[in-house]
């Protein structure tokens, strides 16, 4: 291999392969051999029944390491801690092939040989590449057993379709070995650019907030806290030091960030006020407008009759960043509409004295509340406007980002 073959987001960089018991097993011979061409060093992993299909004899002459299958090896008593160690050293860990039995254990944490374990124990972002027969694919469990690998933030490549070891054609295949160095690539690539936030406070909000009436009822409404989690893991990944004040959520923390849990509009406000000297403020949060007057200690009774409930608006808090703000700051909002959403958003822009509001509308399909993917309008004070495709929050995150890197979004003097 010459110098020249190497790719600049894969050279020098630890690449865990993990290697699961399906037919297309064999083709990570092919992957190994492409991710060492681009320069990476590879240490692959196998399930005890992945050797089934293709020998650690092979894998490990491609990788020109040993492969591990075993979390004990009898005779070998110093090293088993050594998923912990390899979780650390890698930079991604991809799972290609990933059965449906091995993506029901990672949904649910378990760690019973090399490969499992060392998932649980991973620091870096883990890539999984599904392939199985079309009907295990789309069977609820295993659709839901992705979901939750997609809420613990592991990256799923969809399978392909085409025909099947079954001999039936469907959804499942592996996808190409090429298609999988792409997708490490980009997913180290963005961690490539990440030093452009090293040595930036950046402080991001997320999800609903609950405005309690009594100590079992409350306002709220459907923000999942995907995109700020998104945004938040995006800013960590580029070396910034990031806070995320979160209302209620069920997204576990992303690494490098330190989270700061609220409840109310009144807390995130007190938290966000704390932490408002960062040099980038991100409210992707949805903040309640209105909340109780009176909260009730003790639940209230029910009596016959309707019940008039008296609200008072909650602090804006991205407004009052917006007044406070130093000239250097960069300020960004959340717009999310019904009808006339650039008017309105182009409105928030002047009246909060923020650089972007993001546009998200409800309408959408595939957009907003809850879902992993969306669609969104940027909008600068400097008058840019731009229109992004449908893509995924992770996506959304980073071209975010990308735009706050212009000097041209900082306030006139
Ligand atoms: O005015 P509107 O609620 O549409 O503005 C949305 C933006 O303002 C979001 O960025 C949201 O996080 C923020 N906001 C806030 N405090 C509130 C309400 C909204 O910071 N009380």
């Amino acid at each position: 291999m010459t110098a020249n073959d190497g790719h600049p987001d894969l050279e020098g960089r630890h690449i865990l392969l993990g290697v699961t018991g399906g037919i297309a097993a064999y083709k990570s011979v092919e992957l190994v051999r492409l991710l060492k061409k681009a320069g990476a060093d590879v240490q692959v992993l196998m399930t005890p029944d992945a050797g089934r299909f293709i020998t650690p004899l092979t894998l490990g002459t491609v990788s020109e390491r040993p492969v591990l299958t075993e979390i004990f090896v009898d005779g070998d008593e110093g090293s088993w801690t050594r998923h912990i160690s390899l979780g650390r050293w890698a930079a991604l860990f991809v799972i290609a092939p990933a059965t449906a039995q091995t993506l029901a254990k990672l949904a649910h944490g378990f760690s019973d040989n090399m490969l499992t374990a060392t998932a649980l124990a991973a620091r870096c972002p883990l890539l999984i590449c599904p392939a199985m027969d079309h009907d295990m694919f789309v069977h609820p469990a295993t659709q839901k057993n992705l979901e939750v690998l997609a809420d613990l933030g592991y990256t799923v490549m969809p399978p392909a379709y085409g025909s099947l070891a079954s001999g039936l054609v469907g959804q499942g295949r592996l996808p190409e070995p090429e298609s999988i160095r792409d997708a490490v690539v980009d997913m180290l690539g963005d961690r490539a650019h990440g030093e452009s936030l090293a040595g930036q406070r950046v402080l991001v909000t997320a999800g609903p907030t609950r405005e309690h009436i009594d100590p079992v009822r409350y306002i709220s409404n459907p923000s999942s806290g995907k995109m700020g989690f998104a945004l938040a893991a995006a800013a960590a990944r580029r070396g910034a030091d990031v806070t995320l004040v979160t209302g209620p959520t069920h997204l576990p923390t992303p690494s490098g960030v330190t989270r700061v849990d609220v409840e109310s509009a009144e807390q995130m406000h007190s938290s966000v006020m704390e932490h408002r000297g960062a040099d980038i403020i991100i409210m992707a949060a949805a903040v309640a407008d209105y909340s109780p007057i009176d909260t009730s200690t003790q639940k209230m009774k029910k009596h016959d009759g309707d019940v008039a409930l008296q609200l008072r608006r909650t602090p804006d808090i991205l407004s009052e960043l917006g007044a406070r703000r130093s000239d250097d700051q960069i300020l960004v909002g959340f717009a999310m509409e019904t009808d006339d959403g650039l008017a309105h958003a182009r409105e928030k822009l002047d009246e909060k004295n923020v650089d972007w509001i993001v546009l998200n509308t409800l309408t959408d399909e595939g957009a907003g509340f809850g879902v992993d993917t969306n669609r969104v309008t940027l909008i600068s004070r400097l008058g840019e406007e731009e229109e992004l495709p449908l893509m995924s929050k992770r996506r959304v995150a980073e071209a975010i980002l990308d735009r706050l890197r212009f000097d041209a979004t900082k306030p006139a003097a």
